[in-house]
C-alpha cells in the first residue's frame, strides 16, 4: 500500500487574501509531495509496516526498525501533519467557534480573545521550523502546545484537533519575515466546523 496526497478540496487561490494561491499550489506540490514521496520511499525497504496507517507510523515510530524512525518521524510527520492542516482551512472559515468546541475554549482560556492570544504566542516563539497546537491532552483537556520540525502531537500520545504550519514554506513569499501577520491573517481561514469534527471524533 502506497499512501497518497490527499485531495484538496478548495482551489490554491481559495484562501485568498489570507494565503496566497502561489503558497498554497508550492506548499501542496512541492513540499507536501515531498513528504509523501519520501515516506512511500522509505517504506519500500519494510514491507512489514507497509499496511499500517500514516497515523499509527507516527504514534509508534519509537517502536520503528531504527532505519525507518528518522524518515517516519520527518516525512511521515510531514504528510500527516499537512493532511491534517489542509483540512482544517476553508474559503468559509473564520470568525468564532460554536458548539462544544467553542464552549471548551471559554471555559479553558476565559475567552476566545484570551485563546487567541496564547495560541499566537504559542505560534511566534517557535523557534526555526514547527507547529502550532490545540490538542485534547490525556486528561480530555484542550491545551495549546508547539512541535519543533515536523513532529505531530501523536508522538506524544496526544491528539490534535486544530494546527499551524509555522515553517516559513507556509508564508514566506507573501509575508517574508513576519510570521505574526501570517499568524493573524490565518485566523480568517480556520475551518471550524472541521475542528468540531475532529473534536466530535475523540468524544465518539
Ligand atoms: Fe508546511
Amino acid at each position: 500500500m502506497k499512501f497518497t496526497l490527499y485531495d484538496l478540496p478548495y482551489a490554491y487561490g481559495a484562501l485568498e487574501p489570507y494565503i496566497d494561491a502561489m503558497t498554497m499550489e508550492i506548499h501542496y506540490t512541492k513540499h507536501y509531495q515531498a513528504y509523501l514521496t519520501n515516506l512511500n520511499t522509505a517504506l519500500e525497504k519494510y514491507p512489514d509496516f507497509q499496511t499500517w496507517s500514516a497515523d499509527k507510523l507516527v504514534e509508534q515510530v519509537k517502536q520503528l526498525p531504527e532505519g525507518l524512525q528518522t524518515p517516519v518521524r520527518n516525512n511521515g510527520g510531514g504528510f500527516i501533519n499537512h493532511t491534517f492542516f489542509w483540512q482544517i482551512m476553508s474559503p468559509d472559515g473564520g470568525g468564532e467557534p460554536r458548539g462544544k468546541v467553542g464552549e471548551e475554549i471559554k471555559k479553558i482560556f476565559s475567552s476566545f480573545a484570551a485563546f487567541q492570544d496564547q495560541f499566537n504566542a504559542e505560534a511566534k516563539k517557535v523557534f526555526g521550523s514547527g507547529w502550532a497546537w490545540l490538542v485534547v491532552d490525556k486528561n480530555g483537556k484542550l491545551q495549546i502546545i508547539s512541535t519543533p520540525n515536523q513532529d505531530s502531537p501523536l508522538m506524544q500520545g496526544i491528539r490534535p484537533i486544530m494546527g499551524l504550519d509555522v515553517w516559513e514554506h507556509a508564508y514566506y513569499l507573501k509575508y517574508q519575515n513576519r510570521r505574526p501577520d501570517y499568524i493573524n491573517a490565518w485566523w480568517h481561514v480556520v475551518n471550524w466546523q472541521q475542528v468540531q469534527e475532529n473534536w466530535d471524533r475523540l468524544h465518539e
